[in-house]
């Protein structure tokens, strides 16, 4: 049995990526240091797969604790998720992002290097291609100047994943999620809210719930169809096995470059009207929007090119949309009720 660990495991898709590790046969080991997640997640990814994943609690600020875990487990890959994720807490605190996300890299890298674990997979983000000069994106489009903390720390991580295997046995695929949504189809675990949400989803979820009294539409003056903002949203669990099936490439050495780059996306972009209009059809929920003015950084339309990742890697995204969005609905359904 293959044994890997993964760093984040118990947030958002982290632990959707531990049940499919587990669901595939793989032995899991987390790491988390549980700064935007519970540790109640551990009793949930058990009672899906009925196998309790090995759990960690490091900080991989610490990199002392971060070499010394390499030197007392074996593993035969690394899924690397722990990070911040917040766009506008990154202007804030782009220190606290370049610690976060950029020194805990390197340490991993380090201790996998020290150890001869050479297998990698990195959550990169579309968020690499800005604003791309054609829809829909491939991996060749060019990457832009990041327009966050955030942003750059996605860019960056690439630069040194691939920096690093260019000289040592490391071999890594990045991967460059496009928005992902949803949740686990028993709702035991999914995006655990903090404070206001930021992204789409959590907040129309949200506002059908009535914790929120409407969501705020930012801009309907995009050159789109419907002038609404352009995005594809991709389905947690799809989005986790993606990483089965990139790893799985390592592991049989299919890959054709030390450092590969892979769309993980639908491939079919939906406005956020269409998004809000979806959600009502899946939920019956009705959302109260109101159009205010465009958010600063927010680009018109990304939505991948996914050729490249369904013929390398053998994936593709099977869930719909309105799949996704009934499945966040659940999740929040299953929040309320814990709440009550
Ligand atoms: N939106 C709203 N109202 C909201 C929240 C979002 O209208 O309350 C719109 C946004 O303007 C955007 C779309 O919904 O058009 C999606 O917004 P999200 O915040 O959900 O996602 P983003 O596309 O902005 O985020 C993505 C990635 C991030 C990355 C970012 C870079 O998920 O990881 O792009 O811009 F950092």
């Amino acid at each position: 049995m293959k044994k890997i660990l993964v760093t984040g495991g118990l947030g958002y898709i982290g632990s959707h990526t531990v049940v499919e590790l587990q669901n595939s046969g793989f032995e899991v080991v987390i790491i988390d240091n549980l700064s935007n997640t519970t540790f109640d997640v551990l009793d949930k990814i058990t009672s899906i797969t009925s196998i309790k994943p090995e759990f960690v609690q490091i900080d991989l600020k610490n990199k002392k604790d971060v070499l010394q875990f390499f030197k007392n487990y074996t593993v035969d890959g690394v899924i690397h998720f722990a990070a911040s994720k917040a766009v506008g807490e990154s202007v804030e605190q782009p220190l606290m992002y370049y610690e976060n996300n950029i020194t805990t890299l390197t340490y991993v890298l380090q201790g996998m290097n020290a150890n001869n674990v050479s297998n990698f997979i990195f959550s990169s983000s579309c968020t690499v291609y800005g604003q791309a000069d054609e829809l829909p994106i491939t991996e060749n489009a060019p990457t832009k100047p990041a327009e966050s903390p955030y942003g750059a720390t996605k860019k960056m991580g690439e630069i040194i994943i691939e920096d690093t295997s260019k000289v040592t046995d490391l071999r890594a695929i990045a991967l460059r999620y496009f928005n992902p949504i949803g949740a686990h189809e028993t709702a035991k675990i999914g995006e655990l809210p903090l404070g206001v949400p930021q992204n789409l989803i959590p907040y129309v979820v949200q506002t059908a719930a009535g914790i929120r009294e409407c969501l705020s539409i930012f801009g309907d003056d995009y050159p789109t169809p419907d002038g609404t903002a352009i995005r594809d949203y991709i389905h947690v669990v799809d989005l986790a096995k993606a990483h089965i099936a990139a790893l799985n490439r390592l592991l049989n050495k299919e890959n054709k470059a030390k450092c590969e780059f892979f769309n993980i996306g639908t491939g079919t972009g939906s406005s956020v009207l269409e998004v809000v209009k979806a959600f009502e059809k899946a939920t019956g929920k009705k959302v109260n929007y109101k159009i205010v003015d465009r958010r600063t950084g927010d680009i018109t339309a990304a939505y991948a090119d996914t050729t490249l990742a369904n013929k390398e890697l053998g994936w593709k995204a099977k869930l719909s949309l309105e799949e996704g969005l009934a499945s966040s609905w659940k999740w929040q359904e299953s929040l309320l009720n814990v709440n009550l």
